[in-house]
């Protein structure tokens, strides 16, 4: 078979860690008789650069007819002073919108060789930790109705709409409950239900959804308690389904507790198996370009690209696999070496695709 991929190196480490990724992905092909096609496109500061602006249509014209995009990171300093929407960020959402990217899956798990870098104790993470993240993408206040007011009681003022539509609640609550069938069968469905009239929809929603998955147990957290028992219990979760922002929010902290995220990637979806992948970890200017950073995350999107968009398990098994041998063979690189002896990004790369 041949997959034509979308590939977005974007900014800082971007390049660095998707052409290591791209080793990785050629191996796959010649060792299972796949080949992947690459066409590289500008998204991010590194189009703002080159072309003005920071998402060019060629570029979602090109990832629309991809079957599938990897993305490394946008963004860096040197973009920072311009207007918000011509920040090398809006490029995300520009591409998330124009290809309906409606679910994120951000799985956070702990691996047992990185156990002690996680800042929980470890009574709190011990038997490992696997919470797979399911935030909704393209709506709520991140989309909703914005604007300014030149002028109330207060000064001039500005507004964000959070909205959601119950179809929008409805098809994101299935992709977390046919997630927890693959898994442990617990959802959690986080909202703020004692507030928002949004999330009492959301919450409505959830549950008639949950209907149809009578061996799923549906749990419902306000957000900030949520927040809480992250930290203070974060082995009671599976699969947790939020909103746009507050999954934002939530995703950060899940992986932040695993103590290494530079090793976890992300999915986002539209309806079929189309895709984008990239690392959970931004653009890190400060390391780019010196051979430091980890590529794990991005191949690990890789294999969330195999299995997800490919339907191709057995092949994402073996990235996975040799990610852990990685480990377990003793190589780190410099963010998971805690002060010991690592490896450069390239050299990470080439022993990973070796493994495979
Ligand atoms: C993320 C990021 C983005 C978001 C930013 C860069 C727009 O924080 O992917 O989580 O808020 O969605
Ligand atoms: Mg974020």
């Amino acid at each position: 078979m041949n997959y034509n991929i979308a590939v977005v190196p974007g900014d800082g480490i971007g390049p660095e860690v998707v052409s290591e990724t791209i080793g990785v992905l050629d191996k796959v092909g010649e060792k299972f008789g796949h080949t992947f096609t690459y066409q590289y496109v500008l998204a991010g500061g590194a189009a703002i650069d080159e072309t003005g602006r920071c998402l060019p249509d060629e570029t979602v014209e090109i990832c629309k007819n991809s079957d599938a995009v990897l993305l490394g990171a946008v963004g860096g300093p040197k973009w920072d002073s311009l207007p918000g929407d011509e920040r090398p960020e809006r490029a995300l959402l520009g591409l998330r919108k124009a290809l309906g990217l409606f679910a994120n899956l951000r799985p956070a798990m702990v691996f047992d060789e990185l156990a002690d870098a996680s800042p929980l104790k470890p009574e709190i993470i011990e038997g490992g930790l696997d919470i797979a993240v399911v935030r909704e993408l393209t709506g709520g206040i991140y989309f909703g109705k914005k604007g300014t007011v030149a002028s109330t009681d207060l000064g001039p003022a500005a507004y964000d709409v959070e909205q959601y539509a119950e179809e929008e609640v409805r098809r994101i609550a299935k992709v977390a409950f046919d997630m927890a069938m693959k898994r442990n069968r617990k959802v959690t469905s986080v909202d703020k239900a004692n507030v928002l009239e949004s999330s009492r929809l959301w919450r409505r929603v959830v549950a008639e959804v949950a209907k149809d998955y009578p061996e799923v147990e549906l749990e419902n957290f306000y957000v900030d308690n949520a927040a809480m028992q992250l930290v203070r219990n974060p082995k009671q979760f599976d699969v947790i389904v939020t909103s746009n922002i507050f999954g934002d929010i939530l995703s950060d902290e899940a992986s932040q507790i695993t103590g290494s995220i530079g090793m976890l990637p992300s999915a986002s979806l539209a309806k079929g198996n189309f895709g984008m992948y990239e690392p959970v970890h931004g653009s890190a200017p400060d390391i780019a370009g010196r051979d430091l950073a980890n590529p794990i995350a991005t191949i690990l999107s890789a294999a969330m690209m195999l299995r997800y968009t490919f339907g191709l398990g057995e092949e994402a098994d073996a990235v996975e696999s040799a990610v852990k041998r990685f480990l377990s063979e003793g190589y780190r690189t410099p963010d998971i070496a805690a002060g010991k002896a690592s490896v450069g990004t390239k050299e990470a790369g080439r022993l990973i695709a070796d493994m495979i």
